[in-house]
């Protein structure tokens, strides 16, 4: 694909996260940097934080564009939701905002998207030729649905409503860690929540990812569901490896609509 490597960033509700990815290989060409979300976090000091970043790696990547991912729904460019992150992103034009700020250009996306998009490229779900469902179980539950490779975005099924609840109050990690839930405890909100998302979108695959994929053999094997589930196989950083695939296919590739 490229060889030069391309800015990835990914940014959390506690930590901005950055690095050069080496797309042929599908990995981190070097390691990653971290600094931490400002308390504060409108899109005007996120984007002085991400420019931080960025010019720690100006040196080593060309000038093409960078990743970026946000836990919102991006369309166009413009952030439209806000569930964990402040409430200032709320039809922000936060693509412009981080492209003036950075001079140079940028592709914006949703986090469970980009992580989603990555698993497919390189990890667990690598070329899989039907419909993979990617879920990350984190502060809030993010949702990538991806058709035969191809990312249809936005999907937001942490906010699917079940049982008169939004789903990620329900079955996200920190929900978990809030109530201090054994996976023997947790198993069950996690069953009801996949078994919606089956009974709705009726996937090939699915794909967990965030913190609790690395223990996924104390709640995995516990799911009884007629779908085939397993672990990311990038972790922490598939978000970043997906937005620099992005950033790459949506300079081929350009919105035409923004
Ligand atoms: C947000 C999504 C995001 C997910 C994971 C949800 O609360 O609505 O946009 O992908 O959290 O961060």
């Amino acid at each position: 694909m490229q060889n030069q490597p391309v800015l990835g960033i990914d940014i959390g509700g506690s930590g901005i996260k950055g690095a050069l990815v080496d797309l042929a290989a599908g990995d981190f060409a070097a390691d990653r940097v971290r600094i931490p979300t400002p308390a504060e976090s409108t899109p005007a000091n996120v984007a002085a934080v991400v420019a931080e970043i960025v010019a720690q790696f100006a040196d080593q990547m060309g000038d093409g564009p960078i990743g970026i991912t946000i836990p919102a729904v991006v369309t166009h460019g413009v952030t439209r939701s806000a569930a964990n992150i402040d409430k200032s992103w709320i039809d922000a034009p936060a693509q412009k905002i981080f492209a003036e700020r950075l001079g140079r250009d940028v592709v914006l996306v949703n986090d469970a998207d980009a992580a989603g998009v990555a698993e497919v490229k390189f990890g667990a779900a690598k070329d899989h030729p039907g419909l993979v469902l990617m879920t990350t179980l984190g502060t809030g539950i993010g949702s990538a649905i991806l058709y035969r490779g191809v990312l249809i975005p936005n999907s937001e099924l942490g906010h699917l409503e079940i049982d008169g609840h939004d789903a990620e109050t329900q079955a996200a990690a920190s929900i978990k860690t809030l109530l201090g839930l054994s996976y023997s405890e947790y198993v069950p909100r996690l069953q009801r929540y996949y078994e919606r998302v089956e009974a709705l979108f009726w996937p090939d695959l699915f794909v967990v990812g965030g913190g609790v994929s690395k223990d996924s053999d104390k709640f995995m094997p516990k799911l009884k569901l007629k779908t085939p589930i397993v672990p990311a196989h990038l972790r922490n950083r598939a978000g970043i490896i997906g937005a620099a695939w992005l950033a790459v296919d949506k300079q081929s590739n350009p919105d035409p609509l923004g």
